[in-house]
Formats: C-alpha cells, structure tokens, sequence
C-alpha cells in the first residue's frame, strides 16, 4: 500500500523538499514522505476537480470536516468530539496563531524547546513574548519540566503551547504526564494549546492521548489537527482547530474573517477522506515507519556509533546528537553544513529548533530503506566515522 517514489517521481511530487536541492543530493530535511499520496485522497481530490469544486470552501465550524474528524478521533483515540466544535483553518501554523491571538491573555507563551522552528516566532508576531522551557541536550529523556513551568506561569506566562507527539523530541506525552500539565496549567488559571498535527504518526508501542479528552481539560485548551502530515497533503492548505467547548468555539468563530480564511475547498476533501477512508493506508505507514525506524537504529549502531538518538515514539523525523563527530568542539558546530557540503545529504539544522544549540540535527526517515541506508552511510563518511 505504501508506495515509494522514484527519485523522478519524488522531484515531481515534492516540489519543495526535492526541487530546491543539487541532483546529487538526497533531501531527507523538511517534514514530507518519499511516498506515493494514498489512493482514497488523490480519487477524492480527482473527483472534486471534475466536479469543478474550485471555489470557497464552507467557512463556520462543523459541517463535512466536523464530522470526519469527530469520527476519526473516537476510532483512533476512543476520544469524542462534538463535529460542532471543530474549525477549519489554513494550517496548524495558522491555527496555533489564531488561538493565541483570539483566546490567551496577552502575556508571554512557555514554548517548549527544541520546538517546531516556525513556531519559535508566533507569541512574537501576535505581541507576546515568548518564555522558552528548554529541555537539557544531555537528558536521557525529554520532558516538561513541571516545576519550571509552575514557576513561569507564576511570573506571569498566560500559555502554554504544547506539541504533542513532540517534533522534534519525537515523544508522545502519556496520560499522567498531560495530567501533570494540566494540573499546573489549571492552578494558575492559563491556556494549553495543544499542537497534535503528529497523532496520526504515533509509531506501534506508544499510543496518543487528545490533550482535549483529560478531564477538565475542556474549557482552557483547543487542539490543532490535522490529516496533511499523515498524508502527505501539507500543500493543500487545511488543519482545524478543536474546541472543547461551545463558548471557545464561539469565541474562534466570531474572529474576524481576516483574522482567519485562506483554507482551500480541495484541502477540506483531502481532509475528509483521509478521516474517513485513510485508516488502513495509515496502518500501513506506520509499519513502514516502523521497519523505518528500526532500520535507522541497526544503521546508527553500525556506522555511526557515537550518534545519541532517543527512541522515536512518533513521527518519521529523528533528532540526533552528533557533537561526538565535532572536529573542535560542538558549541555553534552545524554538522547540516558538513553533511550538505561533504555528504550531499540534506538535513534541518538542529539550531533551527533549539536556537544556540550546535552539533545536533533533524533526520527524515519517511523514504525507502534504500535511500536511508544510503543516507547513514553518507553521514558517516562525511562525519569521517
Ligand atoms: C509540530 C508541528 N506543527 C506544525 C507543523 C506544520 O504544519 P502546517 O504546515 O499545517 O502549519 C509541523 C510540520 O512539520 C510540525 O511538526
């Protein structure tokens, strides 16, 4: 079900990830799939066009989209949403944006850091500050530090944005944990967004918790969701915006349109028949992720032995700690220059999510075990390993 793309295929198809770099290079940097679009999108979007579906898209929460998503969430995560709580918006960068502006306090933003790169600027451009709770490079395992986040909502941080599972920590939070946060969150009064556009992804083992189904949850929280990472629809241009109750949805919906439009009539029906229809190519993702994902471990073990890499609970992009390999230090060392310039691999710059942080970067595994494999053993030449 899970088909590869060629490499002609692949410059084709991903404009951005394969069309910006050398023809010797293997892009493995930003956050698409080496896969073919599975087969229930591409019938819904062809028939879409033939029906001439290019105009507006139904604006308002519910409807079509609100649907699928409430029937996916309670499949895949035995969670219940109203279908009248959930909002279209462009993307989850967008969606994430407009919560902030339309729900929290204007007052700092805790972001969890290593962070989505382009989420590092949002509290900034809706006038907030953003307050960083970085996640110590050396620690076995990446989590919020509750006693931190206490302190920085005491000083007067009004929310916290939450990636969960976590890119690029490529952590899925469990229950106790987000009930932790929550507990913290709750005491001082503040807002969750939860940024879950990588629940989908969530590898065998590990299972994802809507941050919207804990308890109490309710009324200081929206989820951003989306199918696009998943399916490999990021261009498309819809995510939506989960609220647990009617007074947030109505406070999203009364934003002004210019506050939030631009969704793409075709990104709704990629959505709703990837909600609807995607399960069993999902399943088979997640395999391949899997075979992916344990094939990078044999690979690092073996040529590259000195690389630190957590285990990836969720999602198809590894973080790894390559400081052993720095020629003279790891302070303000991008091994991404080195692998691009002498590996011709191209990977995301670890700084981009950790600002300041050298020897570290982001590696996507989404393509075949050929091209990963060929990927490592590039790495471990240029690294000299
Ligand atoms: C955590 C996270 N949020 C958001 C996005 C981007 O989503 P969108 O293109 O819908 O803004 C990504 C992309 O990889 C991501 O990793």
């Amino acid at each position: 079900m899970i088909r590869d793309l060629t490499d002609a295929e692949a410059r084709r198809a991903l404009i951005l990830k394969w069309g910006v770099v050398d023809p010797d290079v293997i892009p493995a940097w930003v956050a698409e799939m080496d896969y073919a679009t599975a087969d229930v999108v591409t019938d819904a979007l062809h028939a879409a066009i033939d029906a001439g579906q290019t105009g507006y898209p139904p604006v308002g929460a519910g409807g079509e989209l609100g649907e699928a998503y409430a029937g996916w969430a309670l499949r895949h995560f035995g969670h219940r949403v109203d279908p009248d709580h959930v909002m279209p918006v462009v993307d989850v960068t967008a969606g994430v944006r407009l919560a902030l502006d339309v729900l929290s306090d204007p007052a700092p933003m805790v972001m969890p850091v290593p962070a989505y790169s382009p989420q590092l600027e949002i509290a900034q451009i809706t006038g907030r500050e953003r307050w960083d709770l970085v996640v110590d490079p050396d620690a076995d395992h990446c989590v919020i530090d509750l006693d931190r986040l206490d302190r920085l909502l005491a000083d007067g941080a009004r929310t916290l944005l939450l990636t969960q599972p976590h890119n690029p920590w490529g952590r899925v939070f469990g229950r106790a944990e987000l009930e932790g946060i929550r507990d913290v969150v709750t005491a001082h009064g503040a807002r969750v967004i939860s940024d879950e556009i990588h629940a989908p992804l969530v590898l065998p083992g590990r299972e994802h918790v809507p941050y919207l189904s804990l308890p109490g949850a309710a009324d200081h929280a929206v989820a951003v969701v989306a199918s696009s990472k998943a399916f490999n629809t990021a261009g498309l241009k819809c995510a939506q915006v989960v609220a647990g109750d009617d007074a947030t949805r109505d406070r999203l919906v009364a934003a002004p349109m210019a506050r939030n439009d631009s969704w793409s009539s075709l990104g709704v029906v990629a959505a709703v028949a990837a909600y609807t229809h995607g399960d069993p190519w999902l399943a088979a993702l997640r395999e391949r992720l899997d075979r992916q994902r344990t094939l990078l471990g044999e690979l690092l073990a073996t040529h590259l032995p000195e690389a630190g890499m957590r285990p990836l609970e969720a999602t198809y992009l590894a973080w790894l700690d390559l400081r052993a390999y720095a020629p003279t230090g790891p302070a303000g060392w991008d091994p991404a220059e080195v692998l691009l310039e002498k590996g011709r691999v191209r990977v995301a710059p670890g700084h981009d999510y950790h600002p300041g942080l050298g020897g570290h970067v982001r590696l996507n595994i989404a393509t075949s075990p050929e091209r990963l494999t060929e990927i490592v053993h590039r790495i471990a030449a240029a690294l000299g390993a």
